[in-house]
């Protein structure tokens, strides 16, 4: 797949390549035959990460909130994903600022720098977080967003920065709202993991896990693979509504938390219920992702599914996981 959306003879600048999605998009291009460059802080993004390819890709180990760093950074590259983030929403109500600073600040100094340095264009990672908790599904981009927590604003106004570019400095940029992301290298040990990895754990573990509130909240999943394909044809699509556009990725599917348990067990091979704790504050109800937009403009089409995404995340933490020990997972 990748390959093919690879623009050949083009450098690429990850920013954030050392996170979860970003070390999964450096390990994509590098497939497919491109240059490479990483900039990152690791403030949650990890070595490990970048490890099975790290000879074969260049490292700007700094910070997207430092212009300098940024314009050196996006030197003689072609395209800019932009990853980079402060990306928890819990941690965002512990220390505002600096979700503030990587999501607002940073992506406007990436933006700048990107467009004096003449790249043909960025794509920005974008977050459903924006749409807030409004009880209509599924979530379309001509919605009023709504975000709710420092998180959510501060990627809101990284969006909004990054909208007004192609018209005003001539910048071709495509914002991509991710849904819930899951696959390989998504962290299970931090106190803010996603709910995916964190089960997986518990269920490798024979450990239940704690389900907040009833489990009948639901998620649209989307599978590592699918936000690849997103941000590569996002490079390159054009046509009407296409630059400075808002495009949700997700898979168009509601699963239940309580779902998501019982498949995971299922793959896994334990039969473990959950516990029920009290619903967490500030959680959304339901999420659902309408991809019309990104299928019709950018032809993005989510071929892996939430049970193949989770039989490929689940091989790849069990080839991660130290044996014998039962030490921590990768
Ligand atoms: N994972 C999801 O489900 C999801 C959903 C919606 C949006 N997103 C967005 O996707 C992007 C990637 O998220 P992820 O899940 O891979 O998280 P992650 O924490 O694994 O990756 C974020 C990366 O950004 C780096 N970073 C943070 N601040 C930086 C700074 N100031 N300068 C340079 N690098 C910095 C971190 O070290 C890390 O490597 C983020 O922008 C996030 O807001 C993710």
């Amino acid at each position: 797949m990748s390959k093919s959306l690879v623009v050949e003879g083009a450098s690429y600048l990850v920013t954030g390549g050392a996170g979860f999605i970003g070390s999964n998009l450096t390990e994509s291009l590098l497939a497919g035959g491109a240059k490479v460059r990483v900039l990152d802080d690791f403030s949650s993004g990890k070595h490990e990460n970048l490890e099975p390819f790290r000879d074969r890709f260049e490292l700007i180990e700094g910070t997207i909130t430092d212009p300098e760093t940024c314009r050196v950074a996006t030197a003689g590259i072609d395209y800019v994903l932009h990853q980079a983030a402060v990306p928890s929403v819990a941690k965002s109500l512990e220390d505002p600022f600096s979700s503030h600073e990587a999501g607002a600040t940073g992506t406007l100094n990436v933006l700048l720098a990107a467009r004096d340095n003449g790249c043909r264009r960025v794509v920005v990672a974008g977050s459903s977080s924006a749409y807030g908790d409004t009880p209509v599904l599924p979530k379309h981009e001509s919605m009023t967003p709504s975000p709710l927590s420092p998180y959510a604003v501060s990627k809101l106004a990284g969006e909004q920065y990054s909208r007004i570019f192609p018209e005003l400095f001539g910048l071709g940029t495509v914002i991509l709202r991710y849904f819930n992301v899951f696959g390989p290298r998504q962290d299970p040990n931090s106190l803010y993991s996603a709910v995916i990895p964190l089960f997986i754990r518990h269920a490798l573990d024979e450990e239940p896990p704690f389900i907040n509130g009833d489990g009948e909240q639901t998620r649209d999943f989307t599978y590592i693979d699918n936000v690849v394909q997103a941000n590569l044809k996002a490079c390159t699509a054009d046509g009407p509504g296409v630059l400075g556009g808002v495009f949700n990725v997700g898979c168009g599917e509601r699963i239940s938390i309580n779902r998501l348990w019982t498949e995971i067990t299922r793959i896994v091979g334990v039969d473990l219920p959950a516990r029920h704790r009290e619903p967490r504050p500030g959680d959304v109800r339901d999420s659902l992702a309408d991809i019309t937009g990104i299928s019709q403009r950018l032809g993005y089409d989510p071929a892996v599914g939430l049970e193949e995404g989770l039989e490929k995340t689940l091989a790849w933490f069990r080839a991660a996981r130290p044996t014998g020990d039962g030490a921590a997972l990768v």
